[in-house]
């Protein structure tokens, strides 16, 4: 594995493997990898001759008073678990190139970064966005995979590809969790022993969501209130929990049968994110 810091280095090497017709899978991170991340890694290798892995974490999608700072930074682990998956090129940039001083530019989808997650983590997709975009321009893979555990993540980033005819095929990958159920993130290093047990639920209240919609509840909002409950009396304070239409993102209707329930909510000083997707 070829561990590269410099964009020039990198743009280089990709246009070696263009010329050779090689095609290229890129997997962007913030690091501290877990086996979400390295799921990824697998569905990449799958689908094309070369594997790019960033890992960066970028300040313009934290807010402030947000965990920038601390947010977990395992460089040589990381570097460990991505020679050992055969990743071709770990792609590791500074803050000072990706960003220099007088950047003008950015990249927002409208709306919907608004919403969920963007309601409380005001241009944090804006962030997301650009990061991603530049990424793009820098690494121009072929294909890009993302993990649906971040679904309007992975939503943004569709759209804003369709918007902006960028040539990148995106693929999902499904959401990988701890036996307890609960999805595996670097921020859960964040949870205390007790906490985890219970973070765990936040899986659990999906799961009784999904199924009493699925057995002809016709209420979404009263879905939705139960869910918010129970959260609270587990101990979390809930953000939001939604039930929402696959394509879009917009709120429900019972005419709609791709569905995803999205959910965020704290446990102590950690912040959780969780869904379901699945039709009716
Ligand atoms: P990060 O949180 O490091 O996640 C990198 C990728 O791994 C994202 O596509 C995320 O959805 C995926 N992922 C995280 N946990 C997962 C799990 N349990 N199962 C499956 N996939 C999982 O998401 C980001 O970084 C950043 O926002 C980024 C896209 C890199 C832009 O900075």
């Amino acid at each position: 594995m070829q561990i590269i810091k410099n964009v020039c280095d990198l743009r280089e090497l990709i246009k070696a493997w263009r010329i050779a017709g090689e095609t290229i899978a890129f997997v962007p991170t913030m690091g501290n990898l877990h086996a979400g991340h390295l799921q990824l890694v697998t569905r990449a290798k799958a689908v094309a001759n070369r594997v790019v892995v960033s890992i960066f974490v970028n300040p313009t999608q934290f807010g402030v008073g947000e965990d920038f700072e601390a947010y977990p930074r395992t460089e040589k682990a990381d570097q460990d678990k991505l020679a050992a998956e055969r990743v071709d090129v770990l792609f590791l940039p500074a803050v000072d190139d990706i960003y220099t001083p007088d950047v003008r530019t950015t990249v927002t989808v409208a709306e919907i970064s608004d919403w969920y997650c963007g309601t409380s983590r005001p241009g944090h997709f804006t962030g997301v966005a650009t990061i991603v975009c530049k990424l793009f321009n820098i690494v121009q893979p072929n294909i890009a995979l993302f993990g649906l555990k971040d679904f309007q993540q992975f939503t943004i980033i569709k759209i804003m590809v369709r918007d902006l005819n960028i040539p990148v095929v995106i693929i999902g990958v499904d959401t990988v969790r701890e036996p307890s159920g609960l999805a595996m993130s670097s921020r859960n290093g964040y949870l205390t022993e007790s906490e985890k047990q219970v973070a765990s639920e936040l899986y659990r209240v999906l799961c009784i969501a999904r199924d009493t919609i699925i057995e002809g509840i016709s209420s979404y909002d009263d879905v939705q209130d139960q869910a918010l409950l129970t959260l609270q009396q587990l101990g979390f304070k809930p953000d939001y929990m939604s039930v929402c239409r696959g394509s879009d993102l917009k709120k429900a209707t019972p005419e709609d049968s791709d569905l995803v329930l999205l959910a965020a909510a704290r446990l102590g000083k950690t912040r959780l994110i969780d869904n379901i997707y699945f039709s009716k």
